[in-house]
């Protein structure tokens, strides 16, 4: 396998509209990432990917881009994009940015001249279909699929008398990838990128750039009235591979850059190969949520009720699943969490009693496992789950959509249970900086309320102190990129240890030269996970101890001796 410098990054996620507001409108800058660039130098990290900041009408803020080539007002403009990429690159830090291609806003003027008639020459940039009539001659979908956000994936157009599809929110019209001139224009839009300095893409929402084009309906059962979650009509299709093909051969080729692209819940290991295998026409690496969607993190209401147990054995067979069906053949990304996903002290953690603890010890699991680990902003910190006490309080999209039809299933204290594990908010709450009012992010009223806990928990404190969560995540990159260790932890081969064992996520990485071991504690009490410790020394650990008794929630990172 030939080394790459993407290979040798740790990557640090930035959303945006969260991390740092210069202006006081409550909603974070371009400016506000350019501030804060000497701290991020600081993590040790060196390689950012910012979502997006297109102009937007901000229906799934920025996800539905009405501008590619522009900076929405709300966070700044070209010339602070272009300062910030500059500024970036004098700290050795790489840019990527968000790439979506799967759809715009339908304020975007492609779609705009789109909907305007069936005979516009961009009327095929998009995925326009006539509906159906039910037997008492209502007017139906042109099929049964759902969409991501609730409802059809089809949005019905008076101007036409025409539904388009939209698998995420009626505000953002699909693409048709199979247009020529489509495809032709998104691929110079990523190359004004690239030629500005941008250093690659996370390539958004990818698994579902082909769908199924007969348009026929799910066999998936259904109840009468509601739609088929059947993803596999527009997720990983073959069709897909040659789109990638061609962007890969007229873009990507001609750059040295780096791409990720979100496979979502769709892909298995086998089909990663597909899209970033290391001898394929792709991507170089895609992100899987597998990991991320335990303890009731996605899905029904059912599975957000009550205390979280994580399945140990279930987490570290995932990881291995993915690890060795990669192995020499797709490089992965890692991560816990991005901002799609709740926090992962909140998840896999304890953000109470056990919060610094059980935050070190699954920032060493992320930093230690093969691939690139890509740190979500805040977790750095061990930032938590929201403490919101009302369902207004929220306000992403998904929940927007989700909350009028689950009100007439179920109580309000049971959808404000739901979201205070499961909503995307979670993740993008103001970050925590100082203890000053709304956690120093905003002068002005923050966009989403600021977690409670923002007096302990944030930046300011854990800088000064040497035990904090902030300063184990520097150590534990300082040993991922620049220590002796280096080589085995990105490089080295991956086996898990006792796999059987219910509460430690064990594993060893080793080459010819170093054998690590990481033994991570799962649970709030103390667990026993007996090896040969005279035969190691401890590199790294975030409580001091030995032997075989693990105390709650603790890590060590193990060298072998005379290796
Ligand atoms: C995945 C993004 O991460 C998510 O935030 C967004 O809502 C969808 N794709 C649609 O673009």
């Amino acid at each position: 396998m030939k080394k790459q410098w993407w290979m040798e990054t740790v990557g640090y996620q930035i959303y945006p509209r969260s991390y740092k507001d210069t202006n006081g409108d409550g909603i974070g800058d371009l400016p506000g990432i350019i501030e804060k660039l000497d701290y991020i130098a600081s993590l040790g990290v060196n390689l950012i990917w910012i979502c997006p900041f297109y102009q937007s009408p901000m229906d799934d803020n920025g996800y539905d881009v009405s501008d590619f080539y522009d900076v929405d007002p709300l966070f700044g403009t070209l010339e602070d994009a272009k300062e910030l990429i500059r500024q970036a690159h004098d700290r050795g830090i790489r840019v990527i940015l968000d790439l979506v291609m799967n759809q715009t806003s339908d304020e975007h003027p492609w779609f705009v001249e789109s909907r305007s008639s069936k005979e516009n020459s961009k009327r095929d940039w998009y995925i326009w279909r006539d509906g159906k009539k039910d037997r008492k001659g209502n007017l139906l979908p042109p099929n049964n699929w759902a969409s991501f956000f609730e409802g059809s994936c089809w949005n019905y157009d008076e101007t036409t008398g025409q539904y388009y599809m939209k698998i995420f929110s009626n505000k953002m019209p699909d693409l048709n990838w199979e247009n020529d001139e489509l495809r032709k224009a998104m691929a110079e839009m990523a190359k004004w990128w690239l030629d500005l300095g941008v250093d690659g893409f996370r390539v958004d929402a990818i698994a579902h750039l082909a769908k199924d084009i007969t348009f026929r309906n799910s066999k998936m059962n259904v109840e009468p009235g509601h739609f088929a979650p059947d993803w596999r009509k527009f997720s990983n299709r073959d069709r897909l591979f040659d789109y990638l093909a061609e962007f890969h051969d007229d873009v990507l080729a001609h750059y040295d850059c780096v791409t990720v692209g979100e496979v979502g819940g769709g892909a298995n290991e086998k089909e990663a190969e597909r899209y970033a295998g290391l001898n394929t026409k792709g991507f170089n690496m895609v992100f899987n949520f597998d990991h991320c969607w335990k303890n009731g993190a996605f899905g029904d209401e059912g599975r957000t009720v009550g205390k979280l147990t994580t399945d140990v054995i279930d987490l570290k067979k995932t990881f291995e699943r993915w690890i060795l069906g990669c192995e020499g053949k797709v490089w992965m990304p890692q991560y816990w969490l991005n901002h799609d996903h709740p926090r992962v002290v909140s998840q896999y953690g304890d953000p109470d009693e056990y919060h610094r603890i059980s935050a070190q010890m699954l920032g060493a699991v992320l930093l230690t496992l093969p691939g690139t680990p890509f740190i979500y902003n805040g977790e750095e910190i061990g930032m938590t789950n929201v403490d919101y006490d009302s369902v207004d309080d929220f306000n992403d999209v998904w929940v927007r959509n989700y909350v009028p039809s689950a009100r007439k299933r179920i109580s309000e204290e049971r959808i404000l249970t739901h979201l205070r594990r499961a909503s995307r908010d979670n993740a993008r709450t103001p970050m925590q900086w100082d203890d000053s009012e709304n956690a120093g992010f905003t002068t002005g009223k923050p966009h989403l309320k600021v977690v409670g806990n923002y007096k302990k928990i944030n930046v300011r404190n854990q800088e000064n102190d040497d035990e904090s969560v902030l300063s184990m995540y520097k150590r534990l990159i300082q040993l991922r990129l620049h220590s002796d260790l280096k080589d085995v932890l990105i490089y080295g081969k991956f086996e898990l240890i006792q796999d059987n064992h219910p509460d430690v996520f064990a594993y060893r990485r080793y080459d010819e030269k170093n054998e690590v071991i990481i033994i991570a504690n799962f649970r709030d009490r103390n667990v026993i996970f007996e090896i040969d410790y005279d035969s190691y020394d401890i590199v790294c650990s975030n409580v001091k101890n030995s032997g075989c008794e693990f105390m709650p929630y603790e890590f060590r990172i193990l060298k072998a001796k005379g290796g």
